[in-house]
């Protein structure tokens, strides 16, 4: 594994977005390697390029300039379908919000990426089942998401993000619309999927409590890495879960 390429290479990344009026830099000479296993957290201000970066890590958008190495592939180089097919095959995606498709059950929900990459109908049931099992939601197969909680509804889109096996997955705010407790069950499942798995996660985030659940955390302000920190002792999600108060005690009063 010694010889294995860092996942993520960064190499003086910028990119513009130009509009009418305006040509916005939003990303101004980023620099940066991420290796396999990690758990980081990219969080700053609202405007500071946080998700311009995920897009870029995301093969979503490409850079104005620079150059963009991902598990060894220099992907500037490829062509749009080239890029699809590396991003389909390394990379899973959590979008703030879930993303998931109304009126589909969480099972069909799951197994859309396998549709299209054209897995048969029996062992994509069967990978969905596996994904869906392993995020706690073995017994909500068949719910829609309007009949799930915010955080199953966050579960379903990890499962799916997952259910290609993807080496990096990647989340924008996945705890944007969650509330406290729900937000560290989505860590906890985060935490044990990179510990276990050795799945890559990057996450963003603005809630410092999150972010110090990472092992390493990037601030980014005004398109730059401002600091680049390794968190020595990342918080321990089913930690943190444990010590809250018991969700009885909450509006239990009087
Ligand atoms: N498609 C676009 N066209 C023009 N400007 C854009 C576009 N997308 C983002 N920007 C600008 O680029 C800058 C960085 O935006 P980005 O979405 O990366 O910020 P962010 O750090 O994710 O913020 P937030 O915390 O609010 O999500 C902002 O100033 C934004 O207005
Ligand atoms: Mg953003």
């Amino acid at each position: 594994m010694k010889d294995a390429p860092p996942i993520i290479e960064f190499d003086d990344i910028q990119k513009d977005y130009v509009t009418e009026a305006v040509v916005v830099r939003a990303l101004r000479g980023v620099s940066l390697t991420i290796e396999k296993g990690e758990f980081v957290a990219i969080i700053g201000q609202s405007g500071s390029g946080k998700s311009t970066m995920m897009n870029i890590i995301g093969c979503l958008d490409r850079p104005t300039r620079g150059k963009y190495i991902l598990d060894g592939i220099d992907v500037g180089s490829r062509s749009n379908d080239a890029r699809a097919i590396v991003r389909n095959h390394l990379i899973g995606f959590v979008f703030q919000g879930f993303n998931l498709l109304p009126r589909t059950t969480a099972l069909e929900n799951v197994e859309l990426p396998l549709v299209y990459r054209g897995v048969g109908a029996s062992e994509r049931r069967k990978r969905a089942v596996e994904s869906l099992s392993a995020v706690g939601l073995g017994t909500r197969l068949h719910h829609t998401p309007n009949q799930l909680s915010g955080g199953q509804q966050q579960r379903v889109a990890i499962a799916r993000a997952l259910v290609t096996q993807p080496p990096l997955l990647l989340a924008d705010e996945p705890t944007g619309n969650l509330d406290t407790r729900t937000s560290f069950e989505v860590l906890d499942l985060l935490q044990r999927l990179n510990r276990e798995q050795g799945i890559t996660i990057v996450l963003v985030t603005h809630e410092r409590d999150i972010a110090d659940c990472a092992g390493r955390v990037v601030e980014m302000r005004d398109g730059k890495v401002r600091r680049d920190i390794v968190n020595e002792k990342p918080t321990d999600a089913a930690r943190a879960l444990a010590e809250l108060p018991a969700q009885e005690d909450y509006g239990a009063a009087s």
